[in-house]
């Protein structure tokens, strides 16, 4: 059950500067968006808005056809959304095992324990971590951490998924893996997802539009390959040499 996410001229300020200026983007339920921008552009915030952390000084935001944010007030708490996050330092609890971080938002939802052992379960073995339940994060290596960290959100069967900059810290070939199995999961469970990054080789892999933000403004969206017809845009030429 996926849903859409739409923002409606949503300004953040930050000492006085605009760190989102009228945003306004839609993204129907089901769509993975790229989001890409560089250090600053306001990535984070823009995921924080949606989530419900940043209560934005001006705009609204909507989660299918309810009001969840609106001018300086948050509607609807981060914990009734169903949009699950997944972070840069992918803030898994350290004294927690893989089977216990999983469990963590479960026992929230108060979902019995029979069916919530047979989710992790599931997701674990989707994931390639069955049989590594019982290690901590501090056992496994950068890839594995990363599958439990996708595992945690997805076990949750959110209505969207959030990815801040997930793969930054890893080697090319991982993240291939990594971008790869992203896809397969969100396309089995129709997600709608959000993902940021500031690689604009990860955003073509992964997003089916893509969205650049510049100084907290979207100064295109669309498919990254667009790009090529508008060399002249000053951030276009930056984004095709990179693509090479
Ligand atoms: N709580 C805050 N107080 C003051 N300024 C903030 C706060 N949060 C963010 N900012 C500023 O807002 C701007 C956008 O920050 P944001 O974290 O959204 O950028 P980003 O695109 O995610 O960058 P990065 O790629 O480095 O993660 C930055 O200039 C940052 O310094
Ligand atoms: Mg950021």
């Amino acid at each position: 059950m996926s849903t859409s996410i739409q923002l409606d001229g949503v300004t953040v300020l930050r000492q006085g500067r605009k760190v989102l200026d009228d945003v306004s983007l839609a993204i129907p339920a089901s769509e993975t968006l790229s989001l890409l921008g560089s250090s600053g552009s306001g990535k984070t915030t823009l995921l924080r808005v949606v989530a419900g952390f940043v209560a934005p000084h001006l705009g609204v935001v909507r989660l299918g056809d309810a009001l969840v944010t609106e001018r300086g007030r948050i509607v609807l708490a981060p914990e009734e959304r169903d949009v699950a996050m997944v972070f840069q330092d992918l803030a898994l609890w350290p004294h927690l095992t893989v089977h216990g971080n999983l469990a963590f938002g479960l026992d929230g939802k108060k979902v019995p324990r029979t069916e919530r052992d047979d989710r992790i379960a599931a997701i674990l073995a989707r994931v390639g971590l069955s049989g590594k339940e019982r290690r901590h994060p501090g056992e496994l290596s950068g890839g594995e951490r990363q599958r439990v960290a996708i595992a945690r959100a997805l076990v949750l069967d959110p209505r969207a998924v959030l990815f801040d900059e997930p793969l930054s810290n890893l080697d090319v070939g991982l993240k291939q893996e990594l971008l790869a199995l992203f896809r397969e999961l969100l396309g089995e469970r129709r997600a709608t997802a959000l993902y940021v990054t500031h690689d604009p080789r990860e955003a073509q892999a992964l997003g089916d539009r893509t969205a650049v933000l510049d100084e907290g403004r979207i100064v295109h969206l669309g498919r990254i390959d667009d790009l090529r017809s508008r060399p002249d845009l000053p951030f276009a030429r930056m984004i095709l040499e990179a693509l090479g």
